[in-house]
């Protein structure tokens, strides 16, 4: 009785002992490979990844759209009234943008404004891209109005259509619009940082 009772306290030791060690090894390992290997990547990458996220946001796609319909809101849907692209991207007829977008945010109606509130062309339609494809085209002189990389960052970080989206003002029922998910400041940094160390585009 005594002996049974000893043997079955002896094996839950060993068990626990046994366990504990395979826990405690795996921990180690992963300790010191994973995240190394994990920071290298992040390390990399992370610029170009901190500016696709907020380039990829709707506050910028809306206004780069495939087609020639602008988009709204949180949900990307057609823009009301019907407004059109227009031959030069202001719009057509009475629907010109500029009717009733202005320079700044209208808190009272909801139209949003900055100075020179256009469309974006069609070639530098961002809609459906990949974060690759849209960085791609981002870089091309042909597509993005002759700019070369200085021009592009100077866009990226100075022009008020880009920086309205941190202040993209509250929409038609006062609901606040959705900011980037990478502040201001950390996207600034990270569009610097990446074109400083070569504007280098990764694979998807
Ligand atoms: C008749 C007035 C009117 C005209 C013309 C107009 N807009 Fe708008 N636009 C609005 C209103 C109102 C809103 C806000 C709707 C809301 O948030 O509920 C809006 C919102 C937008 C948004 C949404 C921003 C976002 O991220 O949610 C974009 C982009 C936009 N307009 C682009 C344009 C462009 C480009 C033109 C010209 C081609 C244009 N609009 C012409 C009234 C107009
Ligand atoms: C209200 C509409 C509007 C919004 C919002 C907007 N853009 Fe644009 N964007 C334009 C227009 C118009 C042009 C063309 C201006 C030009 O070439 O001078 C443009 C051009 C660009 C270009 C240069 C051309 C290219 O595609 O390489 C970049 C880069 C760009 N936008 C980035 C952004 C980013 C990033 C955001 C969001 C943080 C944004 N834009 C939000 C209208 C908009």
């Amino acid at each position: 009785m005594k002996n049974k009772y000893f043997i079955l306290i002896m094996l839950l030791i060993v068990g626990i002992v046994l366990g504990f060690t395979s826990t405690s090894s795996d921990t180690h390992t992963n300790d010191t490979t994973t995240p190394r290997n994990h920071d290298t990547t992040t390390q990399k990458d992370e610029p170009f990844d901190k500016m696709m996220q907020v380039l990829t946001h709707k506050r910028c796609v809306n206004c780069h759209p495939a087609g020639n319909r602008p988009r709204q809101g949180e949900d990307s849907h057609y823009h009301n009234f019907g407004v059109q692209r227009g031959e030069k991207n202001h719009g057509i007829a009475a629907l010109k943008c500029e009717a009733c977008h202005h320079e700044e945010n209208n808190e009272y109606s909801g139209v949003p404004g900055a100075p020179e509130w256009s469309l974006a062309p069609l070639a530098m339609q961002w809609e459906g891209l990949s974060r690759v494809e849209i960085a791609k085209s981002m870089l091309d002189p042909k597509i993005n109005g002759g700019r070369n990389l200085e021009q592009i960052v100077k866009h990226l970080t100075e022009h008020a259509l880009v920086l309205w989206a941190w202040e993209p003002g509250i929409d038609s029922e006062g609901n606040p619009r959705e900011v980037p998910p990478v502040p201001k400041d950390e996207y600034i940094a990270a569009v610097k940082a990446w074109a400083a160390s070569g504007a280098v585009i990764p694979k998807e």
